[in-house]
């Protein structure tokens, strides 16, 4: 039997016509756009559409409207959220919510599917502030809802257009870990629900979606530009990984890391915490580069797309205990893509294992 492929690195699993990323070019491609084409242009609607297009029977020219009346749908379910839940982290207690929407296949699913991240995110941090949650309205657009849920008042035209960017720049990124978990669950025809939970169990770790909170902690540590470098090298001789760096399939910079910068340095003008903090993270991006390429020579370690994830979503004031549950507000437009993609030309997916382990005693 052949040998097994450690972390897949390399291996084709499926075909879609989704997303491309090109790790040596740093290139992003969702559904033949360039990244740059579409991010801080489209909205989140729009790029969803575009993803979805051709997977459901019907795609209605805009998706907005019923974007926010699935917003409203999901609502409903915020009263289940107990002690318990609110005690929980942000990202668990939104999966518990989200497990309480049943399992399916059609557009309205799909759409409440969206809409669950963002509703429940927003419920859950206002409880664990202490705040009574603020019901949707489905006038708004999508980011500009996500906001207003959030903190309660309405949000700058300029913070919006920051939020559009984010869930543009994350909603597909190829067979990432939770792709191919969706994927996988999909592949079985467990439902839409059953993938969406998969996928959102699998961002949650901090190698992959979980890294931008820990960006903020290194960020607050680190303190100042002057004080990178030591930091960097200490955290490297204890064996740490610096978060935000690092990718499987990049060997360049990321170019969502751009795409992101852009939308902060947008930001930045109009606040007067951001700039300082966007200084900061250039100097332990410089810094944190230097090392890496010092102690990982073999290994081409670049800026991933959670070092400006973090930068931007502390810049919107999202908590950093919630900074996954944004992330899966974009992603989520993804992984329904892919699952109806896999459902609708792909075989269950069931690879085999190479057994090393003991065999039973063979009389002679
Ligand atoms: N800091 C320090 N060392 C690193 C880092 C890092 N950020 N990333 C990789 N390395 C090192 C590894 O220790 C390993 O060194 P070794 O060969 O001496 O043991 C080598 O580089 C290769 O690492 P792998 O784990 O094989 O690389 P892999 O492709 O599996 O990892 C990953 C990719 C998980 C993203 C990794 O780079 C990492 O842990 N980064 C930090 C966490 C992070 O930022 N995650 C977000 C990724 S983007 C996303 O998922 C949305």
């Amino acid at each position: 039997m052949a040998q097994a492929i450690d972390g897949l690195e390399s291996v084709v699993a499926a075909e879609t016509v989704l997303s491309e990323v090109d790790g040596e070019a740093g290139r992003l491609l969702i559904r033949g756009r360039t990244l740059e084409e579409i991010a801080g242009r489209w909205s989140f609607e729009a790029v969803t559409g575009l993803l979805w297009d051709g997977f459901f029977p019907e795609i209605p020219e805009t998706l907005a409207p019923r974007l926010g009346a699935a917003r409203q749908a999901v609502f409903a379910e915020v009263s289940a959220m107990d002690d318990t839940l609110a005690g929980r982290t942000a990202v668990e207690a939104v999966r518990a919510l989200t497990a309480r929407l049943a399992d399916g296949d059609d557009l309205d699913l799909a759409l409440r599917l969206v809409a669950a991240p963002a509703v429940f995110t927003a419920a859950v941090t206002r409880r664990q502030a202490g705040h009574a949650p603020i019901a949707p309205d489905p006038a708004l657009g999508h980011a500009a809802d996500i906001l207003r849920m959030t903190r309660g008042a309405a949000a700058s035209p300029a913070e919006v257009a920051a939020l559009d960017a984010y869930l543009v720049t994350v909603c597909d990124h190829g067979l990432n870990a939770s792709t191919f978990a969706a994927r996988v669950v999909a592949s079985t025809r467990a439902g839409l629900t059953s993938a969406v939970l998969a996928g959102l169990s699998a961002l949650k770790g901090p190698l992959h979606g979980g890294a931008p909170g820990p960006v903020i902690e290194m960020l607050d540590q680190i303190g100042s530009p002057a004080n990178a470098r030591p930091w960097l090298e200490g955290a490297l001789d204890r064996g740490d990984r610096l978060m935000g760096f690092g990718h499987r399939v990049y060997r360049v910079r990321d170019p969502r890391a751009d795409a992101l910068k852009r939308a902060v340095a947008a930001l930045a003008g109009g606040s007067s915490a951001a700039p300082g903090r966007l200084a900061l993270a250039e100097a332990v991006e410089v810094a944190a580069l230097a090392v890496l390429r010092e102690r990982k020579p073999g290994r081409s370690l670049q800026t991933n797309v959670e070092l400006y994830t973090a930068l931007l979503l502390e810049a919107l004031a999202f908590p950093p205990a919630a900074f996954t549950c944004v992330f899966a507000m974009g992603r989520a437009a993804g992984w329904i893509a892919h699952a109806r993609e896999q459902l609708a030309g792909g075989r269950l997916v069931r690879p085999q294992s190479r057994y090393v382990g003991p065999r039973p005693h063979l009389a002679a």
